[in-house]
């Protein structure tokens, strides 16, 4: 089946809703086949995000990511990749729609990066890329 990685962002899991989120992709019917708590290091998170190095948003996105700990998820099922970042909403979580996750749960904080709660691989090699990188064999 495919599959997806889904991480929980160090501001959803500091303000509590890593439960509500998880649920919220299981309740979609997809399986849930790993899950782990962590501190990211920058070491990961650059490979991570490797192409969005240079962007204006990198460093704080980075630095962002450090904050605090992450949950690490693969989702598995038909279409998942495309399911979750429908559940996810759009990356803009003030113009994200109610009933997203990003839509009923962010806002603009005032700071340098979206604080959006939530990743999900964009593509079947993104998700295989990722994978590997957040849950090495
Ligand atoms: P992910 O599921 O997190 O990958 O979101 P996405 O696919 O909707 O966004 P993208 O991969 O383009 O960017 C990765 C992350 O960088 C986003 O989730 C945001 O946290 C941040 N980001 C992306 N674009 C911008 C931007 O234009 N400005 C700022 N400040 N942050 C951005
Ligand atoms: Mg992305």
């Amino acid at each position: 089946a495919e599959r997806t990685l889904v991480l929980v962002k160090p501001d959803g899991v500091s303000r509590g809703l890593a439960g509500a989120i998880l649920a919220r992709v299981e309740g979609k019917g997809y399986q849930l086949a790993e899950l782990k708590l962590l501190t990211a290091t920058r070491e990961l998170l650059e490979q991570h995000y490797a192409e969005h190095e240079g962007k204006p948003f990198y460093e704080p996105l980075v630095e962002f990511m450090l904050s605090g700990p992450v949950v690490a998820a693969v989702f598995q099922g038909e279409r998942v990749i495309e399911g979750f970042r429908s559940l996810a909403g759009a990356t803009d979580p003030t113009s994200a729609a109610p009933g997203t996750i990003r839509g009923d749960f962010g806002r603009d904080w005032g700071l340098k990066v979206q604080q959006n709660l939530v990743h999900g691989s964009d593509s079947p090699e993104s998700a295989e890329r990722e994978i590997a990188i957040w849950f090495p064999a």
